[in-house]
């Protein structure tokens, strides 16, 4: 039964999904919430029946090899799962579950707020009131760049995309375009006030502001290159809250530099949590700390999947949110 399976937490979780895991498992959580490294990592797969990862955990297919491995599940506390070699975890048997759905709108909410905080360069005015050094009004001062009737790009049309583009078509009168591996029904894509484009170049040719939504790894990595992003509009934004990789970090940094695109708000890096230097130089970007999902309702829910997906496996019936 449930009671019996040893369970490894590898970051603090909230509050309540904590108490609800240690009422259900033997559970052990990192109380001190550092990240756990790959020896720590291959140690709580041959230890513990569930290892309960999330974004800030590498489990690359070494960690899968060799055998003796007592982990039977990874319920990852997360929707994206790049940071985890699914191949490699099920051909050692284990299960893999995610936790989509519940951190649709507040990931969305994030986009939103990065795209009209990179726009309309509040990240500066806020530093520049911070630092003493705002002067007063002036009509020159800050000028920023129009959000309301713009063209919006996105790449990736799942349940995030589609929350990105309701906000933004129906609360801010944007044309939306994306573009989606797959084909989706136009009824479908007009629920959300948008149409679909044939390839990511189309998009990117035509867009003011472009929002990746795509998951990362695979054939996503480096997606958005040095010439995807010379094809961008000049005075383009670009927003990532997907996953780092899915942008090639130099060349974003290089076209920002030399004002090939206008500017970038980025809640994801390709090394988290290391921001490059050159990045966290320039004025033309928003910087957050991958906060896509962090609210108290959302965390909550997406540990309550986990919780829910764990034990569905140890009853013995399909986790709801299966990846693999
Ligand atoms: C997600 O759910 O994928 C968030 O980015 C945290 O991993």
């Amino acid at each position: 039964m449930a009671e019996t399976q040893r369970i490894l937490v590898t970051r603090r979780w909230p509050g309540a999904v904590e108490q609800a895991l240690s009422e259900r498992f033997d559970t052990v959580f990192n109380g001190p919430d550092d990240p756990m490294d790959a020896a720590a990592l291959a140690d709580a797969l041959r230890n513990f029946d569930a290892v309960l990862p999330t974004v800030s955990d590498r489990l690359p297919a070494a960690l899968f090899e060799g055998g003796g491995l007592r982990a039977k599940i990874l319920g990852n506390f997360g929707v994206g799962y790049n940071h985890i070699d699914v191949a490699a975890a099920k051909a050692s048997g284990i299960v893999v579950t995610n936790t989509p759905g519940v951190l649709t709108d507040c990931t969305a909410d994030i986009a939103m707020s990065l795209l009209l905080s990179i726009s309309r360069r509040t990240g500066e005015g806020e530093r520049q009131v911070r630092a003493g050094e705002w002067t007063g009004w002036r009509p020159t001062h800050m000028i920023g760049t129009k959000v309301t009737g713009k063209t919006l790009g996105i790449i990736g049309f799942g349940r995030i995309g589609k929350a990105m583009a309701k906000r933004c078509h129906f609360g801010f009168d944007m044309d939306v375009v994306f573009y989606n591996r797959s084909k989706v029904d136009p009824a479908e894509a007009a629920r959300y006030g948008a149409r679909q484009l044939a390839t990511v170049d189309e998009v990117l040719a035509i867009a003011d502001f472009v929002s990746l939504h795509c998951p990362g790894g695979g054939e996503n990595r480096h997606l958005i290159d040095a010439r995807r992003l010379k094809i961008m509009k000049p005075g383009v934004y670009l927003i990532n809250t997907a996953r780092g990789d899915v942008v090639d970090e130099t060349a974003l940094i290089e076209a920002l530099e030399a004002g090939t695109i206008r500017g970038a708000g980025l809640d994801v890096f390709e090394a988290e949590p290391v921001v490059p230097e050159r990045l966290r130089a320039l004025d033309n970007v928003v910087l957050l700390p991958h906060l896509g999902s962090a609210t108290e309702e959302t965390r909550t829910a997406m540990g309550m999947k986990v919780v829910d997906n764990i034990t569905a496996f140890f009853e013995g019936r399909e986790p709801p949110d299966r990846v693999a």
